[in-house]
């Protein structure tokens, strides 16, 4: 009888609720995935901070430490999988894990998106990979869609629902009439946001994620003030009525593209986009990406965005490509390929839509006439507005809908606006993407 494969080993940082997910998963499709991958899976240490904690899943105590380092000191550890989150020591772990020449995965977004470009260039001098599967929207295989399935396309855009916090929110905002703070409290009662949740709602972690996305699909790592972030904590929901009114729905997007002259936009900001488009109904905390390729057109990815089953599903294909690669990495992708063929970021003053404004002005003759003359000064069409006829004494909301102009313009516009006797309120401006 043929040799059995050796086993691959592996050190588990973390387990928490992702790790705990891949050791239990691991467990379950143990039989299913050495069928698959040819070879068995053994998890031979795993580091905690506190081992004595009490756990949803059982693991034996001599696999249990409280030292990462005994994780990169066991020789016999193949594959380390970093689940630890936050940064420094994550990222110390990371780098002492390829200089071992130790396989990496990790979920970790953040780390990537601030270190990105060193570990990939360590990973490439050691030939040992990082997998990430599991950084970018949860259980969605969008990594190794633009990795693999996609390689033969130039990627000329992608447009992300990509975290799943913030569109929980806004979704309960729109069905339940809910207001901000209701809407926060009810998710984080639901466990879908941290007890701290600014990440989730500040736009960064969707940023994290569309910055590994946008490197990976234009081959050069992009850095974190390239790239323009608005996160929900501003979005109203009287102006999440005023969109349905006019036919649109507000979703936190994250949108990447490649421009006419070659330069890249990223930037993640609420933004309104029509109610008929496929992504408006992409609600709670599911994550959605549409990804524009020049030959395969449009395609559309659609899953849970977090959570320990679907991430720990993204980790386990990870475990399974090592397995299928480990000792024969030479001379192939160790996780980040560089081309940069593309150009470079594009500057967000400089990037083009068309806008919704909502503003609270006083109820005299004249008023619009003045904010016409700021906006067509600047050269901003207005292509629609309401005034509802219900408000407040001596002050009138007012909502226009203005064609493409670059958010440069728009923003010294919204700077003269404001600046206006009439206006009496801080003017909320949102994109509207056209898909
Ligand atoms: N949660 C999700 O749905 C999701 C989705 C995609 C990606 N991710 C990413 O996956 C990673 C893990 O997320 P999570 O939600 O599983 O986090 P978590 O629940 O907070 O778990 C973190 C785990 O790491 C351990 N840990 C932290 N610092 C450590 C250290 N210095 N030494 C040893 N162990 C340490 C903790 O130990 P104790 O248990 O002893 O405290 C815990 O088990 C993060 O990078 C996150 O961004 C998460």
């Amino acid at each position: 009888m043929a040799d059995q494969p050796k086993p691959l080993r592996i050190g588990l940082a973390g387990l928490g609720n992702v790790g705990a997910g891949v050791y239990k998963n691991l467990l379950k499709n143990r039989s299913l995935l050495q069928e698959r991958t040819g070879r068995a899976m053994e998890i031979r240490k795993v580091a905690v901070r506190n081992p004595s904690k009490p756990r949803t899943v059982a693991v034996p105590d001599e696999l249990l430490t409280a030292n990462l380092d005994d994780l990169i000191e066991d020789g016999e550890i193949d594959i380390i999988v970093e689940l630890i989150g936050g940064i420094d020591q994550a990222f110390t772990l990371v780098k002492s894990a390829l200089e071992r020449k130790k396989i990496v995965v990790t979920g970790n977004k953040a780390l990537l998106a601030e270190h990105g470009k060193e570990l990939f260039a360590l990973a490439e001098k050691q030939k040992t990979p990082i997998y990430f599967e599991a950084a970018v929207a949860g259980g969605i295989p969008i990594i190794k869609t633009v990795q693999e399935s996609l390689v033969g396309n130039r990627i000329d855009s992608m447009i992300g629902i990509i975290n799943g916090t913030s569109n929980y929110i806004l979704t309960r905002m729109a069905e339940e009439g809910l207001d901000y703070p209701e809407a926060l409290k009810e998710a984080q009662d639901l466990g879908y946001a941290e007890a701290d949740p600014a990440l989730d709602v500040n736009g960064w972690d969707a940023a994290h994620k569309a910055i590994i996305l946008a490197s990976l699909s234009y081959g050069f790592w992009l850095r974190a003030e390239d790239i323009y972030v608005e996160g929900i904590q501003d979005v109203s929901l009287v102006d999440i009525l005023f969109a349905d009114s006019l036919g649109y729905t507000i979703k936190l997007l994250a949108v990447i593209r490649l421009d006419e002259s070659g330069g890249i936009e990223v930037r993640v900001q609420p933004s309104l986009i029509s109610n008929g488009h496929i992504l408006a109904s992409v609600n709670g905390v599911f994550n959605a990406i549409l990804v524009n390729g020049d030959v395969v057109g449009e395609t559309l990815f659609y899953g849970s965005g977090a959570g320990q089953d679907p991430t720990s599903s993204s980790v386990i294909s990870d475990l399974a490509d090592a397995a299928a690669r480990l000792g024969d990495c030479g001379g192939r992708r160790t996780g980040f390929v560089p081309h940069g063929l593309y150009g470079q970021p594009v500057a967000i003053d400089d990037t083009v839509s068309e806008y919704y404004l909502r503003l609270q002005v006083a109820d005299n003759p004249g008023v619009l006439a003045q904010i016409a003359t700021v906006l067509g000064n600047l050269d901003i069409g207005i292509s629609s507005m309401i005034q509802p006829e219900e408000h407040e004494e001596g002050i009138a909301p007012i909502v226009l809908m203005l064609h493409y102009a670059t958010f440069g313009r728009m923003k010294e516009a919204l700077r003269q606006i404001a600046d206006l006797d009439c206006v009496r309120a801080q003017p909320v401006l949102m994109r509207v993407e056209s898909l």
